[in-house]
């Protein structure tokens, strides 16, 4: 008889802590308490719609955006999922406006901060189409036995200790990285565990996808606009002309690039003249992901995501990610245009 042997998330995170220089144990407790938050999730996910939890919550975010049932609910989840770890001092969501810091001793002990965006792409909610949750671990800077600073979250993605995301699609993965590879696992339902299932994952160098909301086109930066007509042109040997696909779900549209290869970019626009994804529980988290993948993460503006200073908890920049050799080509597209802007 052949027995299939699985490697559960749980197995995997302790098999792996050798490898972190510092508080093993810790992290390794943070990350299986996210696993299980992203299970409930899952769950609800999963049931959207049998159950009353689809639709407007009727309040809005910090942004002013309006907030799904399903937002609120995630946002809910993974604080209290955190909140009683004992690892965790303090967290910073899309969701709410200033950093949450745990009061609990316990919790002033914990060495480490979160970032998160609880549900992503919640404009997918209501039609059965993918959607995610992001996350970004950081080593605290204030000190232990306190409550958790605004600086201890104000941190570049280069100091993530771990980050990674869980999509809710055609079946549930949870994709990431301590900064040594990214490995992807999907939940088994009949055994209610995330299995090892994607060891490894390295993006291809370059691809034949890029994905960006075009109805933005109009206002794009010129070089951007130029890119798009350059992914669109006929090239056998760089085999263009390139497929369109864009989700509206980060997660999603990055998940299926860093698989297949390809470009995923978020510029200015018209609403978002800064770019509409948030540095702190999105770009950073996914940059940290492409880069372990072998991809590039940059804002188009010169700078590499990592190496950016946040300003504040919910800045926004412009995000252009996946393979490295389709990153390249973009940036060098902006730079060529950007005093046309
Ligand atoms: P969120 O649902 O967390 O607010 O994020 C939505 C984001 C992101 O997932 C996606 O890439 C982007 O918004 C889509 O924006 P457009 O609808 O403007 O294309
Ligand atoms: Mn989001
Ligand atoms: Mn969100």
């Amino acid at each position: 008889m052949v027995r299939h042997i699985v490697l559960t998330l749980n197995e995997f995170i302790i098999e792996r802590q050798s490898e972190f220089p510092y508080a093993k144990g810790e992290l390794s407790r943070l990350l299986s308490h996210i696993g299980i938050a992203a299970k409930i999730v899952n769950r609800e996910v999963n049931k959207a719609g049998l159950v009353n939890i689809l639709g407007e919550s009727g309040m809005e975010n910090i942004q002013g955006e309006s907030q799904k049932i399903l937002d609120v609910f995630a946002d809910q989840q993974f604080i209290s999922a955190l909140k009683v770890t004992g690892e965790c001092c303090g967290i910073a969501t899309e969701e709410n406006e200033n950093i949450i810091t745990f009061k609990t001793d316990l919790a002033k002990d914990g060495k480490y901060i979160v970032t998160i965006d609880p549900l992503d792409g919640s404009s997918n909610i209501d039609v059965n189409a993918s959607i995610g949750t992001i996350f970004a671990i950081y080593r605290r800077l204030s000190p232990l036995g306190h409550e958790a600073m605004l600086e201890d979250f104000l941190q570049e993605g280069t100091r993530q200790v771990a980050a990674g995301y869980i999509i809710y699609g055609s079946s549930t993965m949870m994709v990431y990285t301590t900064g040594r590879g990214v490995n992807g696992f999907t939940l088994d339902p009949s055994i209610g565990e995330f299995c090892l299932s994607h060891p490894a994952i390295q993006t291809p160098t370059t691809g034949t996808i890029y994905s960006i909301n075009e109805g933005n086109y109009i206002k794009f930066p010129e070089g951007v606009k130029k890119y798009i007509k350059y992914c669109q042109e006929s090239d056998k040997p760089t085999n263009r002309p390139y497929s369109s696909r864009y989700i509206g779900s980060l997660v999603a549209d990055f998940h299926r690039n860093l698989l297949k290869g390809g470009i995923f970019l978020y510029p200015s626009t018209e609403s978002y003249p800064t770019g509409k994804l948030r540095l702190l529980y999105e770009c950073n988290p996914i940059a940290f992901l492409a880069e372990q993948a072998g991809g590039k993460a940059c804002d188009g503006l010169g700078n590499r995501i990592l190496d950016i200073k946040p300003q504040s908890l919910h800045q926004r920049v412009p995000f252009y990610t996946g393979s490295r050799q389709m990153v390249d080509k973009a940036e060098e597209f902006i730079h060529k245009f950007e005093s046309n802007d």
